[in-house]
């Protein structure tokens, strides 16, 4: 099973808006996949949902179990100051360790206004990733200056392709 994580719980995300372009390449291709969207979880998770909690709030458990399901996971990642979202951390922090990620396989698609594409918040990630075990595609797409380069919900021809190589790759990975 394959699932998207839209990384960042801020509404009317531009990561959720490349989450459902990734998920219509993939149906074109022929391959189903789950969205999970970080602004649809539990507005209280960080307090009710981690450590001693960990396994007791009900709204939060269908996340854990999705990704516990799940064996590739495309992860949409926006730069927040330099690296990724803290809301993205404190979801990996919540799953299970080490089974949620370890042996598992990762694909991340950074997008940021200015020029870097999130390329640190990614190394940071897949640093973090590697540490729980799971493998990261070597292909990370950056998607700078995003505002120029998505109008309406359509991405430019550059970005797309970039996106539909990674799933190319993705699928075989
Ligand atoms: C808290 C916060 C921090 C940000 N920090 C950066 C940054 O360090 N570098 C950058 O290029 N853009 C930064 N941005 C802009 C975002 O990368 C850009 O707006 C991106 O489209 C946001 O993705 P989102 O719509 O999925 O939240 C920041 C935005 C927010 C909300």
């Amino acid at each position: 099973m394959i699932t998207i994580i839209s990384g960042t719980n801020r509404k009317n995300s531009v990561s959720k808006k490349i989450a459902h372009i990734y998920q219509s390449i993939l149906q074109d291709k022929g391959q189903k996949a789950e969205v999970i969207y970080l602004e649809d979880l539990p507005a209280d998770f960080v307090t009710t949902a981690l450590y001693e909690n960990s396994g007791k709030n009900e709204l939060f458990n269908p996340f854990r179990e999705l990704i516990m399901q799940s064996q590739k996971m495309i992860f949409v990642v926006p730069e927040y100051n330099g690296s990724f979202p803290g809301v993205l951390k404190a979801f990996i922090d919540g799953m299970q360790y080490p089974h949620a990620f370890r042996d598992k396989k990762a694909a991340l698609v950074g997008l940021s206004s200015g020029v870097q594409g999130a390329g640190l918040a990614l190394s940071h990630l897949t640093d973090i990733f590697n540490y729980c075990g799971m493998h990261v595609l070597a292909q990370k797409p950056k998607l700078a200056r995003i505002e120029d380069n998505l109008s309406e919900n359509k991405l430019s021809k550059l970005y797309h392709s970039l996106l539909e190589e990674q799933v190319e790759k993705l699928l075989i990975f």
